[in-house]
């Protein structure tokens, strides 16, 4: 299976760059399922409806959401409504909306999509590492579903290179989100599962993770509230992990980073 994963939307410059980018990179890498994180969609604070449907529209299959998931209220009727939005999975029990949504190709391939979030330097939440393991109990990789991709929504990389190590072999992709900075060790870990530790964000670089940098180094060097925060609306880097799973065994064969557009070197997977 081919598989198309896009870090954190951020603000209009991000969903802009996002809905503009998808219809192409669908069609350039033959992607099969298109996940994209959209919690910091609206001016950098949760989702707007009207956002989720763009996106989804534009090709994404799953919206994957983080500790923004409620910034938007409306979203809170609307998940409740489209199953191809979700939010962490280890939110108290009778929250909103689901943790995972399995997605079925028109060949009848199954994807199964969790999000999932970190409790280090987090608010607190349920155990991320039982709640994914409960619910993993009821899929098996390679026979029930061809591919399982986890977001992990995490601050920390030591937490997500933990939830990695944990679910290596059991899941077709761990990738990050939250952070908004990619990382560079996206790799194949050694029991099949394709790995980063960050996707990085869709989003203005020419910031400080997305946000506007005068307001949030002011925050920094007075440790007071000053002007309020506003997403950058420079040109977006498109950015996220492209990865090839084999159907019989659910595992990566190949992982590539991709970034496009804005301020960070360019990267388009050959795969
Ligand atoms: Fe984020
Ligand atoms: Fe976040």
């Amino acid at each position: 299976m081919r598989i198309l994963f896009l870090g954190d939307v951020v603000g209009r410059s991000g969903r802009d760059a996002v809905v503009a980018a998808l219809p192409g990179l669908r069609a350039h890498l033959r992607t099969d399922v298109v996940v994209v994180n959209g919690e910091n969609a609206s001016h950098g604070f949760g989702l707007g409806p009207d956002m989720a449907t763009a996106l989804l529209e534009a090709g994404a299959d799953v919206i994957t959401l983080g500790n923004h998931s409620w910034d938007r209220r409306e979203l809170i009727p609307y998940i409740a409504q489209q199953p191809r939005v979700i939010r962490p999975l280890n939110y108290p029990p009778g929250t909103p909306g689901a943790g995972s949504h399995l997605v079925v190709l028109a060949d009848g391939r199954r994807a199964l999509v969790l999000n999932a979030m970190g409790r280090l330097f987090m608010d607190p939440m349920d155990c991320p590492f039982r709640g994914t393991a409960e619910l993993l109990a009821r899929y098996k990789l390679g026979a029930s579903v061809q591919a399982i991709i986890a977001d992990f929504h995490a601050e920390a990389t030591s937490e997500t290179m933990a939830y990695g190590h944990s679910f290596d072999g059991a899941v077709s992709l761990v990738v990050g989100t939250h952070t908004h900075v990619p990382t560079a060790d996206h790799a194949i870990l050694p029991g099949g599962t394709a790995y980063q530790s960050d996707a990085g964000m869709c989003g203005d670089y020419d910031s400080v993770i997305g946000m506007g940098k005068q307001g949030a180094a002011t925050r920094f060097w007075h440790k007071m509230p000053g002007e309020r925060l506003a997403p950058a609306d420079g040109p977006a880097t498109v950015c996220g992990l492209f990865v090839v799973t084999d159907d019989r065994t659910g595992l990566a064969t190949a992982v590539e980073p991709l970034r496009q557009g804005g301020r960070l070197s360019q990267a388009m997977p050959a795969i």
